[in-house]
């Protein structure tokens, strides 16, 4: 990422294209065509993103990051965004309407969450945090998609968390909160389904951080399962935060709004969960509890208290889940992923 600097910008931008993930609001437009309206989003028309040069005055404006960009459908070679009709003019930004959960909210500091209370055995130990070049500024980092260490040196995170210049994480940092261990430099990334994103990294962490992925059995036996994120704002490193969530039927989430292009969203490869309260109201501009936005890893409690890795949050969209809409959950122990986790983490593992 790195290497990929400021005079990138322009060209990371118009190489977005199925890279970028928009979030969907609105119902679909056809390209060219007027976007319905929405309150702190300008008069927009939808076009493919590289035919929108607004938008990336918008986000180098700091009135917009890539998060906010509303999509509009797929195209036939490029994601449809609504596309602003005018620059930004270059006021001071008033967002006192501002409700879009990672939305550019007015710097508020960020009042410290709930203390979480320290069990003896360290639950989640396997979360790791991932690190981004700061996509307004190019001269800070920031932290803030979820992953899961796999394997001393492989990382998996959600599809929604990597693949533009802009939004490729390069740095994978173990811990849900201090002290981390050392940040490790991502070397290689793989994609599966546009779904679930392998990352490697240059070097390891200790084998004691390993998740062990679920079987079928854990979670039909399972105690509960809890979703375990970093909450998200944007340019500010957030805390973790943990949610109970239920199984509920694979037909409550036919109304999730799928705006990516995820292969094979079916009752093998995914679950469909549903928080079981909404996460707490948080005051504009303070860090959201994203479900999906910036990736979630759904674990099962066994009985025994022990933990297993169920699934990551499907990247059907960019945009966070804090009510209680049901959404989708990619199984890691479907034959699907688990034959695609097994090839890649079997042989390539010692590389480094
Ligand atoms: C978008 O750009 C492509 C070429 O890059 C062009 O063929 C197409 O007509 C453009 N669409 C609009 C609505 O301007
Ligand atoms: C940001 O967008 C809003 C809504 O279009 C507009 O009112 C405001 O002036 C813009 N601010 C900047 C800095 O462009
Ligand atoms: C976020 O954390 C990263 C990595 O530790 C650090 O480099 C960066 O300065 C932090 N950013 C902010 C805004 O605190
Ligand atoms: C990245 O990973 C892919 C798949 O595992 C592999 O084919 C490729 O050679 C790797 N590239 C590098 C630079 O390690
Ligand atoms: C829960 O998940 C399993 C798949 O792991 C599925 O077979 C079952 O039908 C789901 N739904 C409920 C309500 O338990």
């Amino acid at each position: 990422m790195i290497r990929k600097q400021l005079g990138l910008l322009l060209t990371a931008l118009m190489t977005l294209s199925a890279g970028a993930y928009p979030k969907l609001e609105i119902s679909l437009s056809v390209e060219g065509e007027p976007c319905p309206s929405r309150p702190g989003y300008p008069e927009s028309r939808c076009l493919g993103i590289k035919n929108c040069s607004n938008v990336e005055l918008y986000i180098k404006s700091g009135n917009m990051t890539l998060y906010d960009v509303v999509g509009c459908g797929i195209g036939v070679y490029m994601e449809l965004v609504c596309c602003p009709n005018k620059p930004p003019n270059l006021q001071t930004v008033s967002s006192t309407t501002d409700s879009s959960p990672a939305g550019v909210g007015p710097m508020v500091p960020e009042s410290e969450p709930k203390q979480k209370r320290k069990p003896e055995r360290e639950p989640y130990r396997h979360v790791v945090s991932l690190q981004y070049l700061n996509a307004l500024t190019f001269d800070s980092y920031v932290m803030r998609c979820t992953g899961v260490l796999l394997k001393e040196n492989f990382a998996l995170t959600s599809a929604a968390c990597a693949g533009s210049f802009i939004a490729d994480p390069n740095h994978v940092r173990l811990g849900l909160s201090e002290p981390f261990k050392d940040l490790l430099e991502i070397d290689n990334i793989t994609y599966h389904n546009n779904d679930l994103v392998l990352l490697h990294m240059s070097h390891g962490y200790s084998r004691e951080f390993i998740a062990e992925v679920c079987k079928q059995v854990d979670v039909e036996n399972r105690l509960k399962l809890i979703a375990v994120g970093f909450s998200q704002k944007n340019e500010e490193n957030c805390s973790w935060f943990e949610r109970e969530v239920t199984n509920v039927t694979f037909d409550s989430c036919d109304r999730v709004s799928i705006n990516r292009p995820v292969r094979g969203i079916d009752n093998i490869n995914h679950i469909c969960v549903s928080p079981k309260t909404a996460s707490p109201r948080s005051p504009p501009g303070s860090c959201v509890e994203c479900l999906r936005g910036s990736a979630s890893i759904l674990y099962v409690i066994r009985p025994d208290g022990s933990d297993c890795v169920a699934g990551i949050a499907t990247p059907t969209s960019k945009s966070c889940i804090i009510t209680t809409h049901p959404l989708y959950y990619t199984s890691l122990f479907s034959p699907i992923n688990s034959r695609f986790l097994n090839d890649e983490l079997s042989g390539s593992g010692s590389r480094t």
